[in-house]
């Protein structure tokens, strides 16, 4: 069974604790959490204290995914404010284990993520250490991209070689998912879909929640 992960970047920003609370109900498995820098990436979310105020609407799994220039300033804060992982970029981090170990004495999930253009050889030797492998299936920043198929490959790639390792690293993958791309990237060998614009815009999110539910590997 496939798991959903709605991205809050898609919700309704003047009406957050109804988005996350109709999330919640709507049978999502996690919130997805994008916090971005206006420096790794050309755009600016939302901070602690946002994450905070979606931790008091909901008791699903927040997972926090660092799109940050200097990722190990701010893990405690997100940690404090109701992260259950905390996942950073291989970009900003060529060597991750040490900054993996810090979120993890912080008693959350720690994750790795890389960018479309980062081959999946740069995170394979790490994936031991990390409870997440976040592939960007856009160049993060914004939602609403279109997926890039070329990612697909990668997924399969990082699925052998968690497989191969006998690991439970979970694949989540990032950016343009939605309902007519879900199953290929389902099949690819991904766990978990985040999706932000298809959830939240989805004429039935309890729908498609059901859909990803019944994807199969
Ligand atoms: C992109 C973010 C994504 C984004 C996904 O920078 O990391 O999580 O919210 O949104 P959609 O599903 O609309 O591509
Ligand atoms: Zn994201």
């Amino acid at each position: 069974m496939a798991k959903i992960a709605p991205s809050v970047l898609g919700a309704d920003f003047a009406h957050l604790a109804e988005e996350v609370s109709d999330a919640t109900s709507a049978g999502a498995d996690m919130l997805h959490l994008d916090i971005m820098d206006g420096h790794f990436v050309p755009n600016i979310s939302f901070g602690p204290a946002v994450v905070e105020a979606i931790s008091r609407e909901t008791d699903l799994f927040l997972d926090v995914h660092l799109m940050l220039s200097q990722p190990e300033k701010y893990i405690e804060p997100f940690v404090k404010a109701g992260a259950d992982a905390v996942t950073f970029h291989i970009e900003v981090h060529p060597h991750p284990v040490e900054l993996a170990r810090q979120i993890k004495a912080l008693g959350v999930q720690c994750g790795i993520s890389l960018n479309p253009d980062t081959p999946v050889e740069a995170v394979l030797p790490y994936l031991a250490g990390f409870d997440i492998l976040l592939v960007m299936s856009v160049f993060p920043g914004f939602g609403g991209q279109h997926f890039i198929e070329s990612v697909l490959p990668k997924i399969t790639a990082a699925r052998e070689a968690i497989d191969r390792s006998g690991l439970s690293t979970r694949i989540l993958v990032d950016g343009g998912v939605d309902a007519d791309n879900a199953s290929r990237v389902v099949s690819a060998g991904a766990d978990i879909l985040v999706m932000g614009t298809a959830f939240f815009r989805a004429p039935d999110r309890a729908a498609l929640v059901k859909m990803v539910h019944g994807l199969q590997k």
